[in-house]
């Protein structure tokens, strides 16, 4: 199945992230919960951003990224830092955009229906948390508009989790 987010239009991706950011602080506001937090967030994004098959979240723990709160396909559970996309973006600290996944060595098929991924790290303090995962079924569907709008949505989760949402 191919959700596809309805809420916006996207014609304008700058102004409709931003809209998005102020909601998902709104829906996260006075929450500081993870695994509450991470399910309305993989739940929001996969609502309002249009075209993706696969939203959510892996955690890290004892050193393997582990599947958290999703909206999707069911996944692969555990995935070793340095492996597949959210392995790599993981290890490297660095958002990863993948236009293709069939060009990327080592990308893990947990929906054959996914074509681009974007994962991005998620880090508190000196810390690494885990990523935040978004798969769609067009190649090539995330450009940098979409990095920036979903790495803004990242830093709204991270800080829901601390008391008092301070930054
Ligand atoms: N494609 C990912 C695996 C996770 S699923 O896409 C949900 C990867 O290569 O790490």
């Amino acid at each position: 199945m191919i959700h596809v987010g309805t809420r916006y239009e996207f014609a304008d991706k700058v102004s409709d992230y931003a809209r998005l950011a102020l909601e998902l602080a709104g829906l996260l506001a006075g929450e500081t919960d993870l695994i509450a937090n991470a399910a309305n967030t993989a739940a929001f994004i996969f609502d309002a951003v249009p075209t993706l098959n696969w939203a959510g979240f892996y955690f890290l723990k004892d050193d393997v990224l582990v599947v958290g709160p999703f909206q999707g396909k069911p996944a692969c559970v555990r995935i070793a830092l340095g492996a597949g996309v959210c392995g790599t973006a993981a290890a490297q600290r660095t958002t990863l955009v993948v236009p293709d996944v069939h060009d990327f060595a080592g990308h893990i098929a947990c929906d054959a229906a996914s074509r681009s991924e974007i994962v991005i790290p998620l880090i508190q303090g000196d810390e690494l948390l885990g990523v935040l995962d978004v798969d769609s079924p067009e190649p090539g569907r995330f450009d940098d508009a979409d990095r920036r709008g979903l790495e803004e949505l990242a830093v709204i989760f991270l800080a829901s989790l601390r008391a008092g949402h301070a930054g």
